[in-house]
């Protein structure tokens, strides 16, 4: 992510900075077409394109200007990258929260450390034992509930600050009938599926680990948010924040205030003054 792509979202009404996921490295990514927008979201096989995680920290002191917090995603190639990029963005005192993804389905060759409970445990003692910040984690979809409990039970060994569901629905596959072709180029077309798919995925996933988490872990909702009233379905769940990825990549920058006033609007004709009293609120038919 260049730095005017940081800075156009500073100066934009979102709430926060997040850059997208940076390794060890500088990568150019996959090949070329590696995103396409679709009917009601997007597929991606990206592969990480990025400056190399110095750039990040390079950027810092210019993106704290804008006065809101300046979170960098960090998504290394292999454990020891993840380790050496948490130790050294944690140290930058302009960076205010690093997201560890753990979720990243578009390597080619490499697994998500998100669907290995176990390694995910390991990852994060160690990653711990070095970060001077606040740390949350991305997570992939999960669909089982012993997973949910499995993952939930790592989770909350750990001072996570944060936790961010959802990332993509992994390897999705979607076609050009005219053409019989794929319509993304990386993994035999194979990518991450985002926008309306997978907002059902992404609120169920909010709403478990908000039951199963300790209470001083934030759940940040992300996946298929458009408008108001799906921000407003996300706090319902338990998420305290929100992320915005297809519907950013698709309208800009201006979609933070669209959606910020129409988050107001909901809240106003449902006689809300304040979010606190809708976080977590969902109600069950009896
Ligand atoms: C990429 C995809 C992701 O879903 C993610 O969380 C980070 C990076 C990518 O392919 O670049």
């Amino acid at each position: 992510m260049m730095l005017e792509e940081l800075e156009s979202i500073g100066k934009s009404k979102s709430g926060a900075i997040l850059s997208k996921s940076c390794t060890l490295e500088p990568r150019s990514g996959n090949p070329e077409p590696r995103y396409s927008a679709l009917p009601f979201g997007s597929i991606n096989s990206m592969g990480i394109p990025n400056l190399g995680y110095k750039k990040y920290a390079e950027f810092s002191p210019k993106l704290k200007q804008f006065g809101k917090p300046y979170i960098v995603s960090v998504s290394g190639m292999t454990f020891e990258d993840n380790v050496t990029i948490v130790k050294e963005l944690s140290a930058i005192s302009e960076i205010d929260f690093l997201e560890l993804n753990l979720s990243c389905p578009n390597l080619i060759g490499k697994p998500q450390v998100g669907y290995d409970f176990e390694q995910s445990k390991i990852l994060l003692e160690k990653v711990f034992s070095v970060c001077k910040k606040p740390l949350g984690i991305k997570l992939p979809p999960y669909f089982d509930f012993i997973h949910f409990e499995q993952m939930a039970t790592v989770l909350n060994q750990s001072p996570l600050a944060f936790v961010t569901c959802i990332n993509s629905l992994g390897n999705g596959l979607a076609i050009d009938i005219e053409s019989e072709t794929a319509l993304i180029k990386p993994k035999g077309g194979f990518g991450g599926i985002g926008g309306k798919y997978v907002k059902p995925t992404a609120l169920a996933n909010v709403r478990k680990f908000y039951e199963l988490l300790n209470k001083n872990i934030s759940i940040i909702g992300v996946g298929g948010i458009k408008n108001g009233s799906d921000v407003f379905e996300f706090l319902l769940c338990g998420s305290t924040a929100v992320q915005i990825g297809t519907t950013l990549v698709e309208e800009g920058v201006q979609c933070f205030e669209r959606i910020e006033n129409e988050l107001r609007g909901v809240m106003e004709r449902k006689g809300y003054s304040s979010v606190e009293d809708v976080i977590g609120k969902l109600k069950i038919k009896k």
